[in-house]
């Protein structure tokens, strides 16, 4: 079987296995291992930058997630023929890339963020490129303003219609000289993207410099590309006239490897995340020592654990090397059961705190300010779109019936609802399919209680 199409994948449309529910007996930690591969935020970037290549790509430590699915189906659709050569390994061949039409592409919209990416690649390509509505988790208003400025830079055409974006470039893309507002994720690699086959040179300022996109920076180099960046987020990249396929394994996904550690703190579980890497988590293994937690380093991954009592933190999330945005959700559960006063900074996006609700329903005292709140003792610069969540512990958490809202909140209830007493409801649960591989059987291999329905 295609596992990276298994019926555990929801349908990129959404799916039915986005229904599903999860009935949580909590209240025992979380004991054991689990396998961590290649990070969502890059493997489907990976996937788009095949589309670049002369010649066919391997991308190895492809998660079975249904980001990969979406992806996966839109490369299929603009006619790039992708094998499963084995578990976790896909061949991409770009050879038989073609325009695709208008109800394939439109199949997939609101499914991921992902197919804004595609317009740099499409353009070289095909001198066209059609993205239909964007999804992703509903976090905020996430706008592309940035990804459609550097596109004009370049010297697309940009025409926004009710169904989605149509983008050309009669006469081909050329270098372009880019300072971002902020070091957007997206809009970094949507330059990359772009500038590696553009006539030439781009310089970018304000780049985002996340351990993801230096991977997709070292998977453009394999290809062919010139990126050469410095210390102050400016990367440069010469164009180049023609790329080839590439070799390549994933980086880690430090994110999942986070959410795992955080849920061995939350349930006072052990858990071993093999294939977790400290180089590219030094920020939150900080936190986590300050928390109350422990951490062994090993050389195939790092085992997390409780050292002591919980205690309270003050948190700000920011871009790399900054504390991701990502990682805050399944904290502020642990943080539930630290005795004191925490406090998260949101600072990355303006609507990431919503999830906490859910968790004041399970006996926590959260309280969120949707403005932020004055801390004199910032490292980041206040943002105006900031928000900020007061944690005060310990509360015991009791048992719920919440509906997972977005990815990274969605994974919080989960592990909220292993760590409480009670049996919980948890619905909706496809959506931690977007980003959390294999997500029941690891936390079969952990010892979690649960029963699953459709
Ligand atoms: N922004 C704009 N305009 C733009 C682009 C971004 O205003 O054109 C703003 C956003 O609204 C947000 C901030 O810039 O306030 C940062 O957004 P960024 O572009 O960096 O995020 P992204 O590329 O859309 C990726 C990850 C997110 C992760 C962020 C931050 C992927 C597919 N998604 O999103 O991952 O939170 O970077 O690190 O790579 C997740 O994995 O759960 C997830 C949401």
């Amino acid at each position: 079987m295609n596992t990276l199409l298994s019926d555990s994948a929801p349908t990129p449309a959404g799916g039915n296995s986005l229904g599903q529910t999860l009935t949580i007996r909590g209240g025992r930690p979380l004991v054991g291992r689990v396998d961590v591969k290649g990070a969502k935020n890059l493997a489907t970037k990976a996937m788009v930058a095949s589309l670049l290549g002369e010649t066919a790509s391997i991308l190895r430590d492809v998660p079975e997630i249904s980001d990969v699915h979406v992806v996966r189906s839109l490369l299929e659709v603009h006619g790039v023929e992708v094998t499963e050569l084995e578990d976790g390994v896909l061949k991409l061949d770009p050879s038989g890339a073609v325009s695709a039409n208008f109800e394939e592409i439109d199949a997939h919209a609101g499914a991921s963020r992902i197919p804004i990416l595609f317009c740099g690649p499409l353009l070289h390509l095909l001198h066209q490129a059609f993205i239909p509505d964007l999804g992703g988790c509903r976090i905020g208003d996430r706008p592309i303003d940035f990804h459609l400025d550097a596109l004009r830079s370049f010297g697309a055409i940009v025409e926004k219609q009710p169904s989605g974006i149509r983008l050309s470039a009669p006469n081909g893309l050329h270098g372009a000289n880019i300072e971002l507002p902020y070091p957007s994720v997206g809009a970094t690699e949507q330059v990359l993207l772009t500038a590696v086959r553009a006539k030439g040179t781009t310089e970018l300022r304000n780049a985002a410099i996340e351990p993801e996109i230096m991977d997709l920076i070292a998977v453009l180099q394999k290809m062919g590309a010139i990126i050469s960046y410095e210390p102050n987020r400016v990367i440069f990249i010469e164009g180049v006239e023609s790329l080839r396929g590439y070799d390549h394994r994933s980086i880690f996904d430090r994110n999942e490897a986070a959410s795992w550690a955080c849920a061995a703190l939350a349930t006072d579980g052990d858990i071993f995340v093999a294939g977790a890497k400290q180089q590219e988590m030094l920020t939150f293994l900080n936190v986590f020592r300050k928390v109350g937690g422990d951490f062994d380093i090993a050389e195939d991954g790092i085992r997390f654990r409780r050292g002591g009592a919980l205690k309270p933190v003050t948190v700000e999330t920011d871009v790399h090397p900054g504390f991701m945005t990502d990682w805050q959700q399944p904290l502020i559960v642990a943080l539930t059961q630290a005795e004191g006063e925490s406090i998260v900074h949101e600072t990355v996006y303006e609507n990431r705190l919503g999830f906490t609700r859910a968790l004041v329903q399970m006996g926590a005292d959260i309280v969120v300010h949707p403005e932020g709140i004055a801390n004199s003792d910032r490292r980041v610069p206040r943002r105006a779109l900031e928000q900020a969540a007061v944690i005060n512990g310990p509360t015991p958490l009791h048992a719920a019936d919440v509906v997972v809202p977005d990815l990274r909140g969605g994974y919080s209830y989960v592990i909220a609802a292993l760590a409480a007493e009670g049996e919980s409801t948890v619905r909706n649960i496809g959506i931690i399919r977007r980003g959390y591989e294999k997500f029941l059987e690891k936390l079969t291999a952990l010892g979690a209680d649960f029963d699953v329905t459709d």
